[in-house]
């Protein structure tokens, strides 16, 4: 078990695009989504990019199990993505609240596509392929936008809805992503 430091926003490899994986299935990409997992689980993340622990690969892993604390938060299925692609299945878009293990103890308002087809591999090299809406359409946008070198304050519209947790929502027990 390894958990891994999370590289915060102004990081240079935040910014950089990441290299697609060559080799599905190697030891080094086990181990690499291994410390991925872990990382994730010990910061309460909904998703982890490769970058946010200072490897400029294309691998996202996400997912969000039903939590009693958050009734309204849509559950997204444990799901690991190397080399993802991404197809737009609508021009709709929608806002909503993000957070991310880079951009500590903040919240923005993204717009983001509602509906789309993502593919891959997992990391033993078995394809992936599914379509999403909602949240975990949000989420897929929000992690594979990290292999690109962006991060979800570059894709607010209106920077007067970003701010700290905990002067947005005073009282709140929400995780410190
Ligand atoms: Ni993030």
């Amino acid at each position: 078990m390894a958990i891994r430091e999370v590289l915060r926003m102004g990081h240079p490899v935040l910014r950089e695009r990441a290299k697609p994986v060559e080799k599905p299935g190697s030891p080094e990409l086990l181990e690499l989504v291994r410390d991925m997992k872990d990382t994730m689980a010990a910061k309460n993340g909904a998703g982890l990019a490769a970058p946010q622990i200072g490897v400029g690969q294309r691998v996202v892993i996400f997912g969000v199990t039903k939590n009693p604390r958050y009734p309204d938060a849509e559950e997204v299925p444990f799901t690991v993505l190397v080399n993802p692609k991404i197809v737009l299945l609508t021009r709709e878009v929608e806002e909503g609240w993000e957070g991310c293990l880079s951009v500590p103890g903040m919240r923005g308002v993204v717009p983001r596509y509602t509906k789309l087809r993502y593919s891959g591999f997992d990391e033993h090299g078995n394809p992936v392929e599914r379509e999403a809406e909602g949240f975990h359409a949000r989420v897929v946008q929000h992690e594979c936008d990290h292999l690109d070198g962006i991060l979800y304050p570059q894709r607010m519209t209106d920077l007067g809805k970003f701010g700290f947790i905990e002067e947005l929502f005073p009282g709140e027990d929400l995780s410190d992503d």
